[in-house]
């Protein structure tokens, strides 16, 4: 790219789009959020404010903006393919939430867009920067547990968190238009962790799961949700998404029992710990804040210096099928 400059538009300004992808474009060096776009003017407001751009109402009338080189589709999941492949057909690089698309066919046509257009489509699979996660790869690959055999994947949500962030009546309960209900729709990152964390395919899964009303939290259903998983290279697992705990109780935890008697878990996004005995521990934190925790702003950033260093990205649609396709059962 001759620019040396990416000028992006977010579209959908609401949990992700709003707190991690625009603050984090603001920020990045060699990218500049010319604009934001949502159905909702008072959603863009304090961001038109706070980054001095231009407010679009209508996400195409942006993709007509010459100032704009890259679309990021940070709407609900039923609208990523009209906007992502209307973003690739007006030449811009897009930078799309997951779940890709609503559905496997209308993802592999976006993929195919892509393909054809020669610009990047990449999808939001922000678990491969997340800090202890990277470092969890690092320990992985340096054969630290010698043959990792055995996981967990636990995340629980705070029921009433959930239900204000996604109540029954959003999109994310439409199973028709989103592809799946809520845990289908957080799946897919600890999906596609497992593929890049152990370099493997995912053999087989079996899920089962619950689903509730629940006492004292209005309009939602909690669910608890467990995958059973045997991954190609023989290492076996259990995935466990989660919304029935209280308020403070959320979990995000990751285990891997290795060959050499050795455990690895990584809790929430701020440590990572190899444990040989209950007294000898190593264990690594990271300090970090905001988009970074999770790895948004690193997301963000790569896809930026993809664009401007015109590199072909080392993940793209094709890991986002595949986690999509792992995880459509759990509708059933
Ligand atoms: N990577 C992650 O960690 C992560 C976390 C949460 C959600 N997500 C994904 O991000 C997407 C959005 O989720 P969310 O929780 O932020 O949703 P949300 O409901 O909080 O926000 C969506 C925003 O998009 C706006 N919008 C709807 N239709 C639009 C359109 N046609 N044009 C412009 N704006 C439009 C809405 O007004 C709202 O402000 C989903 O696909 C979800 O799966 C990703």
């Amino acid at each position: 790219m001759s620019k040396d400059e990416v000028g992006v538009v977010v579209i959908g300004l609401g949990f992700v789009g709003g707190r991690a992808h625009a603050p984090s474009f603001a920020r990045i060096e060699g990218s500049n959020v010319v604009a934001v776009s949502d159905i909702v003017p008072e959603a863009a407001d304090r961001l038109v404010k706070k980054y001095e751009c231009k407010y679009y109402r209508d996400y195409k009338e942006a993709l007509d903006d010459p100032d704009i080189d890259a679309a990021v589709v940070s709407t609900p999941t039923p609208y990523h393919y009209e906007i992502a492949s209307e973003a690739l057909s007006r030449g811009k690089h897009v930078l799309c939430e997951m779940p890709l698309t609503s559905s496997i066919e209308l993802s592999e046509r976006l993929a195919k867009e892509a393909d054809e257009s020669g610009l990047i489509l990449l999808p939001v699979l922000n678990f491969r920067f997340t800090p202890n996660y990277v470092k969890a790869k690092e320990i992985l690959r340096e054969g630290a547990l010698g043959t990792p055999m055995a996981f967990t994947f636990r995340e629980h949500i705070p029921a009433k968190e959930l239900a204000m962030q996604w109540p029954l009546s959003s999109w994310a309960w439409d199973a028709k238009k989103s592809g799946g209900l809520p845990d289908y729709t957080l799946s897919v990152w600890s999906i596609d962790l497992l593929r890049w964390l152990f370099e493997t395919e995912i053999e087989s899964v079996r899920w089962q799961s619950s689903y509730n009303e629940l006492q004292g939290v209005d309009n939602f259903k909690g669910y608890q949700t467990v995958g059973v998983v045997k991954l190609e290279n023989g290492a076996v697992g259990t995935l466990q998404y989660g919304a029935t705990v209280g308020e403070g109780l959320g979990t995000s935890r990751l285990e891997v029992y290795g060959s050499n008697t050795k455990t690895l878990e990584a809790i929430w996004n701020n440590s990572v710990k190899i444990m040989e005995t209950s007294e000898s521990i190593d264990e690594w934190t990271f300090a970090e804040k905001g988009p970074r925790v999770w790895g948004h702003r690193q997301t963000d950033e790569y896809f930026v210096e993809c664009i401007l260093d015109e590199i072909a990205p080392s993940f793209g649609p094709k890991d986002a099928i595949i986690a999509q396709r792992v995880s459509r059962n759990i509708v059933k």
